[in-house]
């Protein structure tokens, strides 16, 4: 039997019944912890280990001590630092917060974690928007960009891009992840980073057009990008429980269809088998948009389905018409990839964003969370217009379903 769980703008997207219905849990029953994210600026695996205090938190690092060890309760200091300017943030981006107040809650029932967060975004209003397809007459050119790029900085494109909340899980298989969590995976070349490789070095290397989220167990040395184990390995790494799993609740890209991603990291930042909500729309042959939207029903969204229809070169576009460059495909996710739903609600200046993720997944690409069990998590939430290490993301946190832990699942009654 299918039920309609989550009620998105215009659309109403029904999905399977799975459980308690979230809409209909009372979240003051349950109790809140506060989890406070810094901006990380590109304190990355090699920083850590070669810069960090010349020495003394190098070391510690390298022996694998938990950063809580020595830097419990700084995070808004240390955010309060890095977001200025200096050796960890050569662009620092104006009006940019230190760190965000996050309040996390957790239940889950038989079937279902129920994951609730809320935080204020920097801006008045929720980042829905997406960098778009823009005609300039003859062509259809990207327009709009995080506020990281280049363009966007020199004031040549407008600041354009998504809100994010992301969650990376391990169930203790991912050596040091529960004291060093999310800065295992963050690297020297990846996107954004010092010594960004270059399309051409990322394809020669790893087959890839960059580099990105990655394990250490991945490489051969950890500190280079370059030294990626072969594939037989890998597959024996994850096989063996070795990566972590990364879901994504994106404002524009997940959430007007009521679903987060679901991907992993091992090698690269892999989305999981099956079929993501969201599909690139341009047609990289004929160099134009795949679809538009149907004229009747127009939206910030294109949804196929619901208001898309295949692109018409001749519908007489115009210098200045936009387009979405993604679409979303509610009907045809499916698979891992498809595993967690998600419906985010921003209203005075606050984002709720629950994401509702089954227990028990089987998938050799998912971290199963089972009644009694604890697991590290990093959470990390990208604001107001930014993307890759503009985020701000939280020292390491315990989850437990029903088991004691910093963030305690209760269960539902
Ligand atoms: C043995 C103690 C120790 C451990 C463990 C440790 N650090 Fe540090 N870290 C320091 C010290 C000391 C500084 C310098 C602080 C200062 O100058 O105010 C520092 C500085 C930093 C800074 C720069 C802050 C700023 O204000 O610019 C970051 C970022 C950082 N550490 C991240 C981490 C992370 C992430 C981990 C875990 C992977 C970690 N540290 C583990 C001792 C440690």
């Amino acid at each position: 039997m299918s039920k309609t769980l989550f009620a998105v703008g215009f659309a109403t997207i029904a999905v399977p019944a799975m459980g308690a219905d979230p809409a209909t849990i009372d979240w003051s029953k349950i109790p809140a912890s506060a989890v406070t994210l810094f901006y990380p600026g590109q304190s990355s695996y090699e920083w850590l280990r070669n810069d960090h205090k010349k020495g003394k938190g190098a070391k510690a690092v390298a022996d694998g001590q938990a950063c809580v060890r020595c830097h419990e309760g700084e995070e808004q200091a240390m955010g309060a630092a890095i977001v200025k300017g200096g050796a960890l943030e050569p662009t620092p981006v104006r009006g940019k917060q230190g760190h965000i107040d996050l309040k996390v809650q957790a239940a889950y029932d038989d079937k279902n974690a129920y994951l609730r967060f809320q935080w204020r975004t920097n801006a008045d209003r929720p980042g829905t928007a997406y960098p778009a397809y823009r005609f300039d007459g003859k062509e259809w050119k990207s327009y709009g960009g995080p506020r990281l790029d280049q363009e966007v900085r020199e004031g040549k494109e407008p600041a354009v891009y998504e809100d994010r909340l992301s969650l990376m899980l391990d169930d203790g298989k991912v050596p040091g992840f529960a004291r060093q969590g999310c800065w295992l995976t963050c690297h020297d070349g990846s996107r954004d980073m010092p010594r960004t490789a270059s399309t051409a070095e990322a394809q020669a290397a790893i087959n890839k057009s960059d580099v990105r989220k990655y394990l250490p167990a991945s490489r051969s040395n950890p500190a280079d990008w370059r030294t990626v184990k072969p594939a037989a390995e890998l597959a024996a790494i994850k096989a063996a429980g070795g990566f972590t799993d990364l879901v994504q609740w994106r404002a524009h890209r997940s959430n007007p269809v009521g679903a987060a991603d679901d991907g992993y990291v091992l090698e690269f930042r892999n989305f999981d088998s099956g079929k993501n909500h969201f599909a690139s729309n341009f047609d990289g042959k004929a160099k134009r948009p795949r679809f538009m939207f149907d004229a009747a029903k127009k939206g910030e969204f294109l949804i196929s389905g619901l208001n898309a229809q295949p692109f018409d070169p001749g519908a007489g576009w115009k210098e200045g018409d936009m387009l979405p460059s993604y679409f979303l495909q509610p009907a045809d996710a499916s698979g891992s990839a498809a595993d967690n739903k998600a419906t985010g609600v921003w209203k005075g200046g606050e984002w709720t964003v629950l994401i509702a993720r089954p227990l028990g997944l089987a998938n050799d690409d998912d971290k199963a969370l089972r009644e009694g069990g604890v697991y590290s998590l990093g959470i990390a939430v990208h604001d107001d217009n930014i993307t890759t290490r503009g985020h701000h993301v939280s020292f390491v946190r315990t989850l437990g379903i029903g088991a004691a832990a910093d963030i305690r699942a209760v269960k539902l009654p």
